[in-house]
């Protein structure tokens, strides 16, 4: 007998606008992500300044709203004023956060350039590892104050008369793990964090500022860190950060397909714990959240381990990802959607070559990964209003996780477009799912498309020259009378797309 799962979305039942800031992306100095990547001066689509058109383009097909820069681990050792002024002036620096020669060549204002041509803002992180209060505030005046201070002019006489007016800017990166360079206690991060906090405010008061959560929910300090460092920072910052990584290292799809409900309770209790903080303090703020780094990242662990030291951009967390990351990409984006309310920034980590949705070939072709195609349905088809729907489905139990829902779903209703559309995937190994869906107060709702992403073999890839792992329109999902079926394929993402006839 066919496997059934319900779904009932009603127009009032709102969880909150999805900010277009969740579908962000991270670019970082590290491996071919700026170098050979979104950058390489020679190749035959390079622009008059080196930056590769086609990988523009694929940027643009996701439509990143946000990129997270310029680092990651990288920022924590870097002096921004390297990166800007003559090229030639630039000093080559050992770079000692992934062990590599950091030439320079792009720094923020060509960064800062090149986001605009693929309609991007930029989430700018300052260095408070090996640096702090004052290379902070100076990097703020730098990029956003108009003209006639030091740092203002000093950006004027380098080419770029209108200031950046760059709005996000995160306090450091992952300052709790001890990989990390100038790495902290929660107490010692929290009060060099809320003293840049002050001084780059005082700089720029329009400016809004994310401080460093936990590098992931295994951190020994996870929980203690972010109350600490809320403590300390509650009043000067708007966002609290998470990281995480996935990876199926057992080899057991079920419990790796489980994994985004340890996401779900991960973000849970960072809203927990930032409203326990609200409360101690009595605050009427509220802190939101900025997931500015999220993924799969487990395919390249061990060639990483081969990379020679100090090399120019080598070929770094280049995992290939395969159809069943995809799937699990996919469940990531529908639990952020679920929260909404509180979830305002994400950055996919990370863009181009490394792990990326986005690989180039050197002098050759850019070409797009597995997870490319939940992450640009997610970012094209989820602007709205995420509903909170009611979901009965078969469920599953795994290693680690009971009571996994064979269906992961969720709905945004796009009340301007008066369109909705259904994220859904089936994460049963053996079988298709019905899917019913109520849309009671839809009315007049037609199927426009039901896209399907599904392949018979869950570890198949994509490369350059093949698109195995790639959405066909083929679903049968049909309106009727109020209601959605669709068959959803075992294994498969899917994106049901309705709109008011
Ligand atoms: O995204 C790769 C790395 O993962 C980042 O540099 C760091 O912040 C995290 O540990």
């Amino acid at each position: 007998m066919m496997k059934k799962a319900n779904m009932v979305l009603e127009k009032d039942f709102k969880i909150a606008e999805v900010d277009k800031r969740i579908y962000g992306s991270f670019i970082e100095h590290l491996g071919r992500a700026v170098y050979g990547g979104i950058y390489e001066p020679g190749h035959p689509k390079a622009d008059e300044r080196g930056f590769r058109k086609d990988v523009a383009e694929l940027i643009k097909e996701l439509q990143v709203p946000i990129i997270r820069y310029p680092g990651g681990n990288f920022v924590s050792g870097y002096n921004w004023e390297d990166g800007v002024g003559p090229v030639a002036d630039r000093p080559r620096r050992l770079e000692l956060a992934w062990r590599t020669t950091e030439t320079n060549e792009i720094g923020t204002n060509e960064f800062m350039k090149w986001a605009e041509s693929v309609g991007a803002e930029v989430n700018m992180a300052v260095n408070l590892g090996t640096r702090g209060i004052d290379a902070a505030r100076n990097l703020v005046e730098y990029c956003n104050h108009p003209e006639g201070s030091y740092y203002s002019d000093l950006r004027i006489k380098h080419g770029y008369k209108e200031p950046h007016k760059i709005k996000t800017w995160c306090l450091g990166n992952e300052m709790d793990g001890p990989w990390q360079i100038g790495h902290k206690t929660a107490s010692e991060y929290g009060r060099i964090a809320v003293e840049a906090a002050k001084v780059m405010k005082w700089v720029d008061p329009t400016i809004e500022l994310v401080a460093c959560g936990s590098s992931n929910r295994s951190m020994p300090t996870f929980a203690e860190w972010e109350a600490t460092v809320l403590d300390h920072t509650y009043d000067h910052v708007e966002y609290i950060s998470l990281h995480q990584y996935y990876g199926n290292r057992d080899n057991d799809i079920k419990n790796y397909l489980a994994q985004s409900l340890e996401m779900d309770d991960f973000i849970q209790s960072v809203i927990s714990i930032a409203d326990y903080i609200k409360a101690k303090k009595r605050s009427k703020k509220k802190i939101n959240l900025s997931f500015d780094e999220w993924n799969v990242w487990y395919h390249s662990n061990e060639a990483d381990k081969l990379i020679e030291p100090w090399s120019i951009a080598p070929p770094q967390l280049e995992d290939i990802y395969n159809f069943e990351d995809a799937l699990l990409v996919g469940c990531m984006l529908i639990t952020m959607l679920k929260h909404a309310d509180r979830l305002k920034i994400a950055c996919l980590a990370q863009l181009v070559n490394v792990i990326a949705p986005i690989m180039t070939e050197e002098n050759g072709l850019a070409w797009k990964q597995t997870i490319f195609y939940p992450y640009m349905h997610a970012s094209v088809y989820g602007r709205g209003i995420a509903l909170n729907p009611i979901i009965s489905s078969p469920k599953y139990d795994s290693k680690d996780f009971t009571d996994v829902p064979m269906l992961e779903a969720t709905a945004v209703y796009n009340e301007e477009k008066e369109q909705l559309t259904i994220f859904a995937v089936n994460r049963d190994t053996e079988d298709a799912l019905e899917l019913s869906c109520d849309i009671r107060n839809f009315e007049n709702y037609q199927v426009v498309e039901h896209i399907v992403l599904e392949n018979p073999n869950i570890k198949e890839t994509n490369s350059a020259v093949n698109q195995s792992v790639a959405p066909h329109t083929n679903g049968n999902a049909q309106a009727n009378d109020g209601s959605v079926s669709a068959m959803l394929p075992k294994l498969s993402w899917n994106v049901i797309r309705l709109e008011k006839r």
